[in-house]
């Protein structure tokens, strides 16, 4: 049997670009992705698609009413597929036992019960959520209470790729990661892939590895940008560039010169959640160690973003109450309109707390996104925002539609996401319209400290 017919639960960041690719590389093959949001189900029948990223645009609108369809119809796709993909949201638990480290699975075991519930005869149920290892487990249980009788097969296929750069990571993987147990369902997701991805790049593993190397992978990705992170503080401390500290040690063919940037400290939905999960795991297995070891990534990368306000208010005379900063940069990353867990939110909310006036700009990120990320991050748990902080989003936060217009009039500016846009502006423009001394704080160390320097600015990158 090969798959024609293919469902994949939640229309995410992941569902949404992952079935646009197999859509397109795979034109035999019917595409359904559903969602219970019916605003994003919406967005993705739209012009206008519910995630900026280069490149997807094309693809949907080029498979989208031929093999691509995006649904609410959940039941009845669920029915019709031969495979069936789980890619919802899996966010850190905010309640209950493993509150702020534990994966949240209500969504995961949700669909698994929904599919128990609808499903007829024999069914390949893929995780593609970033799960932790050992779920399956509970997935295949759920499943083996099936209404009609149905027979599962469950695979574990973690997605790798990254934001702002999914269609190229979609398009050419490093790898793809198969676990499973049925050598026949296995060979059928491999299939799929093998339209696109050279067969020696489709790695295939039991279910637990597959589940455990993603959460791997990425606590590793996030350990080097810890890493730099850390020594970013001591350069600064000794004179030292982090960047070409960086640069010499990514010589090391061992090392390697990726991930190695120093910034204003990782973002993004998986890094943070990941490790904390990881870390969740550790100790649930008895492993303290092991537990802490990859917590002081997370923290190191919390001290990141603290130092970075910190340096700014003593730089800028130990007080920025009521100064304009600009804000260039909300989202976690360039090319991308995702502002889950940027380092933007808390070093805004820092700064709001120092009483600083922000003018924030960003090409992808609307001014709703913004605000939602400041009240969440400024909330006291069930007692909501207090008016105090209420006031602080009011009355210190304008939005800006260019660098110039955030920038004009304003003591300092803090350049949060590193957007190539924002290294093309005109300096010496910038410079006269703003306060003097006009500070640069580049938490990206993307902008060129030589042409800020020729045009007035003082300018702080990260590490030296
Ligand atoms: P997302 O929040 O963008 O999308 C998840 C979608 O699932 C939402 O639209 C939500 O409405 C939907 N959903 C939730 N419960 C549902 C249900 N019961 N039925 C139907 N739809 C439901 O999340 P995402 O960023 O796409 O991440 C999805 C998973 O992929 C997570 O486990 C994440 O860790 C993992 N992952 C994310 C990335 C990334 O870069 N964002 C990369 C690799 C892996
Ligand atoms: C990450 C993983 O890279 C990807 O494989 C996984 O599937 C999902 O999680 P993503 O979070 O989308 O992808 O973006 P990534 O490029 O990894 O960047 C994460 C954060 O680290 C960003 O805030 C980025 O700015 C920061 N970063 C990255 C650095 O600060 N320095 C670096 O050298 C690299």
């Amino acid at each position: 049997m090969s798959v024609s017919k293919i469902c994949c639960i939640g229309a995410g960041y992941v569902g949404g670009p992952t079935m646009a690719m197999i859509a397109h590389k795979c034109p035999n093959i019917d595409v359904k992705v559903v969602d219970i949001n019916e605003t994003r189900i919406a967005q993705w029948n739209s012009d206008t698609l519910p995630i900026y990223e280069p490149g997807l645009d094309e693809i949907v609108k080029g498979c989208r009413g031929k093999n691509l369809t995006f649904t609410t119809e959940i039941d009845a796709a669920i029915k019709e597929a031969d495979m069936i993909f789980i890619s919802v949201n899996t966010p850190t638990k905010t309640f209950g036992v493993g509150a702020g480290r534990a994966a949240n699975l209500e969504y995961v075991e949700k669909c698994a019960r929904r599919i128990a519930e609808v499903a007829e005869g024999h069914k390949i149920v893929v995780e593609k959520s970033t799960l932790p290892v050992r779920t399956a487990e509970a997935v295949k249980r759920i499943l083996s209470n099936a209404s009609n009788g149905s027979t599962f097969d469950v695979l574990s296929n973690p997605e790798f790729l990254a934001e702002g750069t999914a269609i190229e990571d979609l398009l050419d993987p490093d790898r793809v990661l198969i676990g499973g147990e049925r050598k026949e369902a296995i060979q059928e997701l491999v299939d799929v892939y093998a339209h696109w991805v050279p067969t020696d790049r489709i790695l295939t593993t039991n279910l637990w590895s597959s589940e455990l190397s993603k959460l791997t992978a990425n606590a590793f990705l996030a350990q080097r940008v810890s890493s730099i992170n850390a020594i970013s503080a001591l350069c600064e401390a000794t004179e030292a560039d982090v960047d070409e500290v960086a640069a010499a040690i990514g010589t090391d063919s061992r090392i390697g010169p990726k991930f190695l940037k120093a910034s204003v400290g990782f973002g993004g939905s998986c890094f943070q959640k990941d490790i904390l999960n990881l870390v969740y795991l550790c100790e649930y297995f008895g492993l303290p160690e092991v537990a802490q070891y990859w917590e002081q990534v997370v923290r190191m990368n919390d001290y990141q973003k603290e130092r970075f306000v910190s340096r700014m208010v003593r730089t800028m005379f130990n007080t920025v109450s009521d100064k304009k900063i600009a804000i260039w940069g909300f989202a976690f990353k360039k090319d991308t309109n995702d502002t889950r867990e940027s380092a933007a939110i808390y070093v805004v909310r820092d700064l709001l707390l120092e009483k600083a006036r922000v003018c924030i700009y960003d090409p992808q990120v609307t001014k709703q996104q913004v605000i939602q990320e400041l009240e969440y991050v400024l909330s006291e748990g069930d007692n909501g925002i207090s008016p105090a902080k209420r006031e602080l989003i009011d009355n210190h936060v304008t939005f800006a539609s260019s660098c110039e217009e955030a920038s004009s009039d304003a003591h300092a500016i803090a350049v949060l996401t590193e957007w190539d846009e924002f290294a093309e502006v005109d300096f010496g423009k910038i410079h006269d319209s703003m306060k003097k001394p006009a500070f640069v704080f580049d938490g990206r160390n993307r902008l060129k400290q030589k042409n800020l320097v020729d045009s007035g600015f003082e300018y702080h990158g990260i590490g030296f």
